[in-house]
């Protein structure tokens, strides 16, 4: 590929070792858009005619719709997209071709690509965000009342709804969305113009290409704009983030659909059999989307470590970016189309969620409160009431069933309307307080959701 410099050819070894376009081919839409652009500011600098303009235009177009097609023959003795869309261009349209790398690196063509690259994608995973968060709101709308234990240490602790805890995905979710909104405004920005490493003697308008390409703005150094890939990682990191949300909820769903929660069911068609027990059904979705988590946050360690150590500026390293951040993409893309999918066929179980959820010791705490407003220090009310919990223990008589003598022997200080505190609508019409599982409250944020998510 090198002629001038070079007298011998590279080794085969050294291209399989080096060649990217087996991966960055996908970046030919925004090469290829870039390469217009630049080629427009040549035009309008006077380093092409208008005849030479349009025939950039067109080669490239051509090009573009054969790689769409998959009528493109890519070459590895090309290395990477770049030359193999700059060779085929020269190759159908004459020496016009050549002099489109004017003023122009792979060094800025590469980062302005994958910023391209990057905003459309981030743009795609907002929208299967936005379907996910719409599919739990759904869900969380169908079961708003049904009940069920909330854990810590997954242990039984306090009663919540299957609406407050959905919602909560709901929430995660959405800070997911805007972090990538505050990560996009940050990578929106054109390097085109920083050349190889410090711009060039040819001036083009960099904004007049900016502004062509849907960038907020242009680079204001051209060292950092060839160099960092800041912009790489915090896209990963944003990821691995969804990715971490959408794990934690595949372990409450591998826990909620197993026989002994059986709090849902999820579909035939998104289980899957055992190859020897016939009475298997796996939450594998569940367990794809938990261990793909790994994969998403080792693509960004990846890219981190490979950046670490590098002097300013290009270093070939950076080249590594590339299979981590496609990798990620792919992945949490399909990741949130198959659990919105999942989710929107998954029912509930509202005898064993009602059931689990009538456990009295879910309201050891709301008995604690029920002293607290009778005058007992918080800390007094927590020692009697698990004295009251022991005592249930002892004698195998669940909490709600001690009698008026058995509580009153612990502490006069429990009255004879102890039983009411065991009335579970009562416990969660007392939680008023905005963010707690009130039916109220629950149902005017579903109202929220459903507006914003419309
Ligand atoms: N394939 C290269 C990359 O992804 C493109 C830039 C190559 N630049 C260079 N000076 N070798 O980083």
């Amino acid at each position: 590929m090198w002629t001038g410099r070079f007298s011998e050819a590279t080794a085969d070894r050294v291209l399989r070792y080096s060649e990217s376009v087996s991966y960055d081919w996908q970046l030919y839409r925004h090469d290829i858009a870039g390469s217009i652009a630049h080629a427009r500011a040549q035009m309008h600098a006077g380093l092409l005619t208008a005849e030479e303009f349009n025939a950039i235009e067109k080669g490239l177009a051509s090009i573009r719709d054969d790689i769409d097609a998959g009528r493109f023959s890519w070459s590895t003795r090309l290395e990477d997209v770049h030359m193999n869309i700059e060779n085929e261009l020269t190759r159908r349209i004459g020496p016009t071709g050549a002099k489109l790398h004017t003023a122009r690196s792979r060094n800025d063509q590469v980062a302005t690509d994958t910023r391209l690259y990057c905003r459309e994608q981030v743009d795609a995973v907002r929208a299967a965000l936005r379907e996910m968060q719409r599919v739990l709101v759904e869900k969380a709308e169908q079961y708003a009342e049904l009940r069920i234990p909330g854990y810590t240490h997954l242990q039984r602790a306090q009663p919540v709804t299957v609406a407050h805890h959905l919602l909560a995905y709901v929430e995660m979710l959405a800070r997911d969305d805007s972090r990538l909104v505050d990560c996009r405004r940050r990578l929106n920005v054109c390097p085109l113009g920083s050349g190889a490493i410090a711009g060039s003697t040819i001036n083009l308008d960099r904004a007049a290409i900016a502004a062509e390409l849907g960038f907020d703005a242009v680079s204001e150094n051209s060292m950092d704009a060839i160099a960092d890939r800041d912009y790489v990682m915090e896209v990963l990191f944003c990821l691995s983030l969804i990715g971490l949300h959408l794990s934690r909820l595949s372990e409450d769903l591998v826990l909620w659909s197993s026989a002994e929660f059986g709090f849902c069911v999820l579909s035939d068609a998104h289980t899957t059999g055992s190859s020897l027990m016939p009475q298997k059904k796996n939450p594998d979705v569940c367990e794809l989307t938990r261990g793909k988590t790994g994969r998403l946050c080792g693509n960004l360690m990846s890219v981190m470590v490979a950046v670490k150590g590098l002097p300013l500026t290009y270093n070939r390293d950076l080249q590594e970016d590339k299979e981590p951040l496609f990798d990620s993409f792919r992945t949490i893309l399909m990741a949130l189309g198959v659990n919105a999918e999942m989710i929107a066929a998954m029912r509930m179980n509202p005898e064993r969620c009602s059931a689990a959820v009538a456990d009295p010791l879910l309201l050891a705490t709301d008995l604690a409160d029920y002293l607290v407003r009778r005058g007992v220090p918080f800390r007094q009310a927590h020692e009697l009431v698990g004295k009251a919990v022991a005592l249930s223990v002892q004698t195998g008589v669940p909490l709600n069933k001690l009698t008026t003598d058995q509580y009153s022997s612990i502490s006069s200080e429990f009255g004879d309307d102890v039983a009411s505190v065991f009335d579970l609508d009562r416990a969660f019409s007392l939680r008023t307080n905005p963010g707690s599982p009130n039916i109220a409250r629950t149902s005017a944020r579903l109202a929220f959701w459903k507006q914003e998510l419309a």
